[in-house]
């Protein structure tokens, strides 16, 4: 996917208070700000459940990324399955969960998954899609497709609903982006700060009394 499909998110063109949407009450103080809508993150899921269809090349396995990928992978699903390719044929899908532990500061670099041998070795041969909520290094994916590489499959292909704009980004950019967003810590749409924040619909920054009020 080329750069300029994406939607590039800035504090310019995408600013919203907490008072233009509804937002549980609980979460009143711990947000700064909406930066993306329930309602615009819909409307991108559908177009890129359109491309990723356009570009498919027979029965795919989609892979969500636990916990916080789950809401993206259901939307991203609950789409692709009513769409067909050029052809006019459905897709043929079967779906997988992983969760995922990096370990950066661990001299091996190594990422553990949630499968076992037997599991991973059912990918060879198989178009995956890898459905991820959020890149902000690149370091856990990176890792991630190295170990499942080494399983054969006959492509691997990553969508991720966020790409953080970031400094300490090792460059790697998946097959498919929702948006591009600031270098902040952002909740919502099953993203989480220490397990909260799962439940509000909008991708939200945090505030720094909602870091506060949520450190572990
Ligand atoms: P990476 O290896 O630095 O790309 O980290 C990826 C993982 O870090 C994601 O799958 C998320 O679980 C977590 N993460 C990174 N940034 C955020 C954020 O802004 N909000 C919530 N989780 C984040």
């Amino acid at each position: 996917m080329n750069p300029s499909q994406w939607i590039d998110v800035t504090p310019e063109n995408f600013n919203y208070s907490l008072d233009h949407f509804v937002i549980p009450s609980h979460y009143s103080k711990d947000l700064e700000s909406i930066l993306i809508p329930h309602g615009v993150i819909m409307d991108r899921v559908e177009k890129l459940a359109k491309i990723i269809v356009a570009q498919s090349v027979g029965p795919m396995v989609c892979c969500c990324i636990l916990k916080g990928g789950h809401q993206f992978f259901a939307d991203l699903v609950n789409v692709i399955k009513k769409l067909t390719t050029k052809d006019g044929k459905s897709i043929p899908l079967s779906l997988e969960f992983i969760r995922v532990k990096s370990y950066h500061n661990d001299e091996s670099g190594e990422v553990k998954v949630s499968l076992t041998e037997e599991e991973c070795k059912e990918f060879e041969g198989k178009n995956i899609l890898i459905v991820e909520d959020i890149i902000d290094t690149g370091k856990t994916m990176v890792k991630l497709l190295e170990k499942l590489r080494q399983y054969k499959p006959h492509t691997l292909k990553v969508a991720a609903l966020l790409l953080k704009k970031t400094v300490n980004s090792n460059g790697y950019v998946p097959d498919f982006v929702g948006f591009a967003i600031p270098d902040a810590f952002v909740v919502g749409y099953a993203l989480d700060y220490n397990e909260y924040f799962r439940d509000l619909d909008h991708v939200c920054v945090i505030s720094e009394h909602g870091k506060h009020k949520y450190a572990i």
